[in-house]
Formats: C-alpha cells, sequence, structure tokens
C-alpha cells in the first residue's frame, strides 16, 4: 500500500535518487549526472515555500510531488512575463507552483500518480489557492492526472527541448 508522508530535509538522498531514475526515463530520457540532479533537487529544496510529499511502499519510496510559493516577480523571472500576468488575474490568491510530481520508472503504471497529486492538493492551506504547473504535452501520465484533479490548460506554451513536442501552463483554482 502506498503510504504518504511530508518531505523534509531527510528526504534529500531519496528525491535525488527518485528524480534521478524518473528523468531518464520516458518522456524525458535525461541523461544526467549525480550532480546535476544534486543541483536541482537543492535548488528546489531552497526555494520560497517548498514542501512535498513521498510516498513508499514497503518503506520503500517510489515517488514524490513537491511545490513552492514564489513571488509574483520570481514567477516572473523563472517562467517569464506571460505565466506571471496570468497569475496577476488572481491577485487575491495564495500562489503555488507545482514543480514535479515523479513515480520511479520501475513502480509506474501502478496508479500512484494521482494520490501523489490528490495529497498534495489536500495540503494546501485553507483560503484561495492558485496553483500553476507545466506539463508537456506528449506526457500522457501527467496530463491524466492532472486533469483528473481538476488541472486546466492555459494558452501558455513553450517549445520542448524535444522536437515538436511543447510545454504548456496549466491552473487550478483551491478554495476552501
Ligand atoms: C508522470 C508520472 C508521475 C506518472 O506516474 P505513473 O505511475 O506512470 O502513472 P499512473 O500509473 O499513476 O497512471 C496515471 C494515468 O496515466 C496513464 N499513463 C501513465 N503513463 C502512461 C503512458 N506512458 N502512456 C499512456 N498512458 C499512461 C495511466 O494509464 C493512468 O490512466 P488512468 O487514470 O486512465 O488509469 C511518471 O510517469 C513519471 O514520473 N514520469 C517522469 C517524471 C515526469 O514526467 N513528471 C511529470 C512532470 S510534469
Amino acid at each position: 500500500m502506498l503510504e504518504l508522508r511530508p518531505i523534509d530535509q531527510t528526504s534529500y538522498d531519496d528525491l535525488v535518487q527518485m528524480y534521478k531514475e524518473s528523468f531518464s526515463g520516458f518522456p524525458w530520457f535525461e541523461d544526467l549526472s549525480h550532480s546535476e540532479v544534486e543541483a536541482r533537487v537543492s535548488k528546489h529544496m531552497g526555494q520560497r515555500g517548498f514542501a512535498g510529499i513521498l510516498g513508499s511502499v514497503d518503506n520503500e519510496p517510489v515517488g514524490a510531488s513537491w511545490w513552492n510559493t514564489p513571488t509574483l516577480a520570481e514567477l516572473a523571472e523563472e517562467k517569464g512575463p506571460e505565466v506571471a500576468r496570468f497569475a496577476t488575474s488572481y491577485a487575491h490568491h495564495h500562489l503555488v507552483w507545482e514543480r514535479e510530481l515523479l513515480v520511479r520508472p520501475r513502480y509506474q503504471g501502478r496508479g500512484y500518480s494521482l494520490p501523489l497529486r490528490k495529497a498534495f492538493l489536500a495540503s494546501l492551506e485553507l483560503g484561495r489557492t492558485l496553483v500553476l504547473t507545466r506539463m508537456r504535452d506528449d506526457n500522457v501520465g501527467t496530463l491524466k492526472t492532472g486533469e483528473a484533479v481538476g488541472f486546466r490548460p492555459t494558452s501558455i506554451v513553450t517549445p520542448s527541448k524535444k522536437e515538436g513536442a511543447f510545454h504548456r501552463v496549466y491552473y487550478l483554482l483551491v478554495e476552501r
């Protein structure tokens, strides 16, 4: 059974390992060195409002979801002015960027990504929240669970490194 718990500083090695494995597979096929992955994960863990959920089965880490809470300026700097303009139209909402959702390749296809994503959304604080994320158009697994929890497409698209593929920004409004 999938067990979920909050990510903390002790999760670092597990996140690095899971990130490396997950992004070496479909649809990314990234050949990242250990230090490149460490740099990415460390950067994410250092971002404003970083938090996450780690999923494990029989004490083996199988997947994770993590997010952060950028300011509009940070969002503009990282994701561009169009994304920041979109967020500005929800000025009375908390802003959350869903940064990663991943399941280790050998555990994929077992339905673990949806509970991770749902746990992320359930953990958001009370109030009105605009959740933004970016998904690649050929990344079927993430698109399916994204749609299942209510993410909707914006018109903001950017090309992917893979020829012919593109990234689209999605949004979800949470109110409780
Ligand atoms: C995206 C990811 C988290 C999905 O996890 P998963 O364990 O593979 O997916 P699940 O088993 O939870 O399946 C979710 C749904 O997607 C479908 N799906 C998953 N991978 C698929 C694929 N390659 N092709 C077609 N459908 C797929 C499943 O059939 C399921 O559909 P259903 O809800 O209709 O039953 C995982 O593939 C991953 O870690 N990928 C690499 C990292 C990544 O791309 N993260 C997202 C960045 S935005």
